[in-house]
């Protein structure tokens, strides 16, 4: 063994710093050291070296500095080096698209009613729309939505293809697991899962928006999406009941500590109409307090309401179908300014 006493670790941070001549950019940031070892035997240093073209000139520059690092600097008898092209990010993660995730602090408040009724709100508005139903704990959009719950169909390259209900893309955990499995096997099972809904789904080219059907309360989705999608924006359901808001301001704070914007709350089951009455049964408030409390807007009050043509998606007509148009017109505005400012 030679005189150096370099880890593999030392010697990937001396390298990190060279420059990929084709891009301009370090070996660090564009993730260019694909394999490093060495051989302590012959005193020699292997590597695999990604490159964003592989043009020989820019090969022959980049032998040239890395022999300089790892000879002269460093020290080693000898160097292999070679070259690949990086592979492009083809994900949607590499891609321009706006993400709303819905949050709650407790089950039962409507947090997946919301969302596919705002997907059916934003696509009337001409928005391309897609849902990650996220919430394993309580999947509900394909029954939301009507739907036969059958696996998706894949494509050649292991690709998942999503589903298309009405020109909405939509993606659910419930598609995924057996339903008669107990829920201590989910957790783990979702952590791959979100990667696979990230990386290896062919959602359509032009959607725009992807809406998040969160889990209620905190947890290791949540940690995930701040991994994935930090720039993910809030929106927190609650009821008016005392209950349900002060648990939602909650969720309100664990997104603000994992860096999300909040756009605002919805205030869901807030009255009821009945015979030209107003009846708040149960109770009033709650959204604004919520909003209140978290500094921001209250975005919607949706009544308590049963739709006319569907299990649980209002017309455009209908009064309600109506309030959750005003609200996908809000988030609309509130995307807009919040990626230009
Ligand atoms: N505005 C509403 N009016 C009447 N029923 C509603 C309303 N919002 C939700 N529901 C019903 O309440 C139940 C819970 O809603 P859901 O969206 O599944 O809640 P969550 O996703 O928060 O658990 C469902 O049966 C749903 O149909
Ligand atoms: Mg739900």
């Amino acid at each position: 063994m030679g005189d150096y006493m370099y880890t593999k670790e030392q010697v990937k941070d001396r390298i990190n710093q060279l420059i990929d001549p084709s891009c301009e950019k370090t070996l660090g940031a564009t993730g260019g050291v694909k394999h490093i070892d060495i051989d302590d035997d012959k005193d020699s240093v292997t590597l695999i070296i990604g490159l964003e073209s592989d043009k020989d000139e820019y090969k022959r520059h980049l032998t040239r500095q890395l022999a300089k690092l790892i000879k002269l600097d460093l020290g080693f008898k000898g160097m292999k080096a070679e070259f690949q092209l990086n592979k492009k990010d083809d994900s949607i993660l590499a891609r321009e698209v706006k993400y709303i995730g819905v949050a709650s602090g407790k089950g039962g408040v409507g947090k997946s009613t919301v969302t596919a009724n705002l997907a059916y709100a934003l696509k009337r508005l001409g928005k391309t729309v897609g849902i990650i139903d996220a919430d394993v704990y309580g999947s509900s959009i394909p029954t939301i939505l009507d739907m036969e719950i059958t696996p998706p169909k894949g494509t050649k390259d292991e690709k998942i293809i999503p589903y298309n209900v009405d020109g909405i893309e939509l993606i659910s955990t419930e598609f995924f697991l057996q339903p008669d499995k107990p829920l201590m096997w989910r957790g783990p099972m979702l952590g791959k899962m979100l990667t696979h809904f990230f990386y290896d789904v062919v959602w359509s080219d032009d959607i725009e928006y992807i809406l998040v059907d969160l889990p209620p309360g905190t947890g290791d989705v949540a940690l995930d999406i701040q991994n994935f999608i930090p720039q993910c924006k809030m929106i927190i359901v609650t009821t008016p009941h005392p209950s349900a808001s002060h648990i939602a301001v909650k969720a309100g704070f664990a997104a603000e500590q994992l860096k999300h914007d909040l756009l605002g709350v919805v205030e869901n089951m807030s009255h009821l109409e009945h015979k030209g009455e107003t009846l708040k049964i149960f109770g009033e408030g709650g959204g604004q307090i919520v909003a209140d409390k978290l500094k921001t807007d209250l975005l919607a009050s949706i009544p308590i309401g049963q739709p006319q043509d569907h299990l649980s998606i209002f017309g455009m007509k209908e009064p309600i179908g109506v309030d959750y148009l005003g609200l996908a017109n809000k988030i609309i505005k509130a995307m807009q300014a919040k990626t230009t400012d």
